[in-house]
């Protein structure tokens, strides 16, 4: 592990030898950016190398949505440079970023939500034929599309699909420009597990044929399919690392900083008898009968105490609590 000074040299040099054999494609190179009298970004430096996924964790408010704005030209920085394949570059719009093959995936859906799923795909990418614009070929390029996974009607409007399928639609539309950088701001907000999979599988699949992915994890899911980690605190990059050499405590140590404590129970109350008790509950799933939504969950809360029950959206938390005795087998 290594911590980086905000106004350390550029991190390549400052890390030393764990990167030397890593190609790095893309840079910010004392990257700052204020917005009034926030101070988002405070002299950053960040790499971005080729074939890799690096990961970028930090809390809400570090800057990282800010950093990935300017790496893709969104937003202008207030000062320092961003350096692709070893040449300062300027991105006046994104326009100038995608040429280049740079593109990003929002925090925030940016779809036509009453257009179909197609014609989100095709947006600006138009396929033409002899009489105008081909639709049928789109469809078509639109049902073949890998990144969507499960059949998705290309015709069927956006805001009809659930939100993940809105993320997968979103996420393939990136895909479908040829990025040879992606970013990837929170992409798995509103993904259900079995959904998180797929996207998991399309980033190996675009590894393998060398795109370099940044990638801004919702929860710690990202840690299987991290090469490099970052961590940005306050605006400032506090830590780097390889994927071998942390785990969970170390980003949660580095997101919150020295004063790093998980916390401890609440004191100075009793924790009573036990008030429910759950034996083995699993929960069938309402579309797909012989898969469990739960599976023989067991759990005990006593009186005085707060249970949280966390998880990805899909893993069976709403159906845990929402079953009836009936519901349960
Ligand atoms: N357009 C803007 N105008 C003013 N302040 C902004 C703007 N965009 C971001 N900020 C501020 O800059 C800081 C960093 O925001 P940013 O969105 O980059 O954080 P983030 O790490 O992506 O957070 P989150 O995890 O919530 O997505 C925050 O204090 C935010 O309020
Ligand atoms: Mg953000």
């Amino acid at each position: 592990m290594s911590h980086l000074d905000s106004t350390a040299p550029a991190p390549a040099a400052a890390t030393g030898d764990a990167r030397r054999d890593d190609e790095v494609v893309l840079s910010a190179r004392n990257v700052a950016k204020s917005f009034g009298s926030v101070q988002a970004l405070k002299t950053v430096n960040f790499d971005v190398f080729r074939g890799q996924v690096t990961t970028l964790f930090g809390e809400n408010g570090a800057g990282k949505s800010t950093l990935m704005k300017v790496l893709s030209g969104v937003i202008q920085p207030t000062s320092g440079e961003i350096v692709l394949d070893g040449e300062p570059v300027r991105f006046a719009s994104t326009t100038d970023a995608t040429r280049l093959g740079i593109s990003i995936i929002h925090q925030e859906l940016s779809l036509a939500p009453n257009l179909s799923v197609r014609d989100n795909l095709f947006m600006g990418r138009e396929i033409k034929g002899p009489t105008g614009i081909d639709f049928a070929e789109e469809a078509r390029q639109t049902q073949a599309d890998e990144a969507l996974d499960e059949p998705i009607d290309p015709l069927t409007p956006v805001e009809d699909l659930r939100l993940g399928q809105q993320q997968i639609v979103e996420i393939a539309r990136a895909l479908s420009v040829n990025s040879r950088i992606l970013i990837m701001d929170e992409p798995t907000s509103a993904l259900s597990a079995s959904e998180v999979e797929v996207l998991f599988r399309v980033i190996r699949d675009l590894k393998s044929r060398g795109v370099s992915i940044v990638y801004i994890p919702h929860l710690e899911e990202a840690l299987t399919i991290t090469d490099h980690a970052v961590v940005l605190r306050d605006g400032v990059m506090t830590a780097y690392a390889k994927r071998a050499d942390i785990d969970l405590e170390w980003i949660v140590r580095n997101m919150v900083g020295d004063n790093f404590d998980l916390g401890s129970p609440p004191t100075g109350h009793t924790i009573g008898e036990v008030a429910l008790a759950i034996e083995e509950v699993s929960v069938a799933d309402v579309n797909v009968p012989e898969r469990s939504v739960v599976d023989r969950l067991s759990l005990t809360v006593r009186a005085g105490e707060i249970v949280c029950i966390y998880g990805l959206m899909g893993a069976g938390r709403t159906e845990l609590w929402s079953a009836s005795p009936g519901a349960c087998r």
